[in-house]
């Protein structure tokens, strides 16, 4: 059969799809972008129905409303996070979800090892005269997902881009199919502001001409990004490609000619940020979308000279312990790549990691640089790694820094008005400042 007559042999509605699932079944989908929304509403429309329970749902970094995190259905369908978006946040403070634990580039391994999948769900770009697939926008765990899932349930998307380096899925390997043509949702806007922009500033000022660059998600990333556009021949080697670095790609400061590996190119293993994103990985060769366990390996990242990479914190101690992922015992997001990119700009020639933040949260009434990190908060970045930590108040070296060196410079870049409670909280537990 060619592979025409297989796609319309296996064509059918989500809500069919759907009805192949059984109770008890675990199912997963790649992150952000690539989980299949008519699927997923069909799913909570059938647990609803009442015709499915006790499915166990995996989810990455999820950016709609899934079904597993939906108080009614709670008693139906499960749902593990291991990267929490806004519902599984609130599905785990609900206690009706659970989180799994992992450095991002380790998680296809995790997945390979530990997780017995009945059903791969995933959003792809329309099938090839090939009657190949593309996971688009998110290549991070698909490979692992679609070699260990017993079936593999496709939403074939016209708005998905096709990311030509990265991973396929032939129409043979495919239980069933679904179209959905919906144009793929777009990051919530960030407002620029004051405290943003001088921290962007002062990191952009550490990053030399020729560097390889990994920025995180969020406003300090996008202004380092925006601070970069004087310079030139930089790289991006970097877990979440986004709209600030395709404007570098545009002005010409990236043209990834100074890359060791993949020159020429960027390498990213998922995007998530507007239409113009999207469009500019669509059949181009000059962006790379890899699974993450290849392109968060930190020998991989350590080859490039000079890499930089930019991650944000909730919380810092006197130790520059870096929480990143929870505030006190309240599961905020994940480990995602922080720690990668950290060891891997630490054992780069030349290279810097930066956790960079505001001073405060909650309109200046909460100091994110602490004596101790508050009780149950889990230490992302560990002291023995951190290398800068920026707030508006300048940047504080960690790495070959004294716990006492470490004290005094984080307290030089606190707000002002924290710095003598914090200098009291030193003096108390016999730090010499
Ligand atoms: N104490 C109490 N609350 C705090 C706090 C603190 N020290 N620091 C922040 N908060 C609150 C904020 O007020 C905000 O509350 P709200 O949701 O009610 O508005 C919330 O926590 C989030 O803080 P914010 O500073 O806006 O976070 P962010 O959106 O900039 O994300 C991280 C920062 C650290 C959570 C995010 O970068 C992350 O998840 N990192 C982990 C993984 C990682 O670095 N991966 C690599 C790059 S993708």
């Amino acid at each position: 059969m060619n592979v025409h007559d297989l796609y319309k042999k296996k064509l059918t509605t989500a809500e069919e799809i759907v009805k192949q699932f059984q109770s008890g079944w675990v199912s997963v989908s790649d992150n952000a972008l690539s989980a299949p929304r008519a699927i997923y509403e069909a799913i909570g429309k059938r647990a609803e129905e009442g015709n499915l329970d006790r499915l166990t749902m995996h989810t990455f970094l999820d950016v709609f409303p899934v079904p597993c995190y939906d108080e009614k259905l709670k008693d139906k369908i499960f749902g593990v996070c291991w990267f929490a978006g806004k519902a599984g946040r609130a599905a785990l403070e609900g206690g009706f979800a659970d989180v799994m634990y992992g450095h991002y580039r380790d998680c296809p391994d995790i997945i390979t090892d530990f997780v017995d999948i009945d059903a791969f769900c995933i959003m792809v770009s329309p099938m090839d005269k090939h009657g190949y697939f593309s996971t688009g926008c998110s290549a991070s765990l698909s490979v692992a997902m679609r070699d260990k899932a017993r079936r593999i349930y496709l939403e074939v998307n016209k708005y998905m881009p096709r990311a030509v380096s990265g991973p396929i899925i032939h129409i043979s390997q495919v239980t069933s199919l679904c179209e959905n043509h919906q144009e793929l949702l777009s990051i919530p806007s960030v407002e620029s502001d004051e405290v943003s922009i001088t921290i962007g500033k002062l990191i952009a000022e550490e990053i030399p001409n020729g560097a390889t660059f990994q920025l995180g998600i969020g406003a300090i990333p996008n202004e380092v990004a925006k601070a970069l556009k004087s310079k030139r021949d930089l790289g991006i080697h970097t877990e979440m490609f986004t709209d600030g670095m395709l404007d570098l790609l545009e002005c010409g400061a990236v043209n990834n000619s100074r890359k060791p590996v993949h020159t020429g190119r960027t390498v990213a293993t998922f995007a998530y940020g507007t239409r113009r994103i999207y469009d500019y990985i669509d059949d181009n060769p000059a962006i790379q979308m890899l699974p993450v366990d290849y392109v968060n390996n930190v020998e991989l990242i350590a080859q490039h000279p000079n890499f930089v990479s930019v991650n944000a914190a909730l919380e810092v101690d006197f130790l520059g312990q870096i929480s990143a992922e929870t505030i006190g015992t309240r599961i905020f997001s994940g480990s995602g790549g922080q720690v990668d990119y950290v060891r891997g700009s630490y054992q780069s020639k030349g290279g810097k990691s930066f956790i960079a933040f505001p001073s405060t949260s909650k309109n200046d009434t909460i100091s994110k640089i602490s004596s101790v990190l508050k009780p149950g908060s889990v230490v992302t970045t560990l002291k023995n790694e951190v290398d800068y930590i920026v707030t508006e108040y300048g940047i504080a070296k960690m790495r070959g820094s004294s716990l006492s060196q470490r004290t005094k410079a984080l307290i030089s870049i606190a707000h002002p008005k924290f710095r003598d409670e914090l200098t009291f909280e030193a003096k108390k537990r016999n730090i010499v400042i």
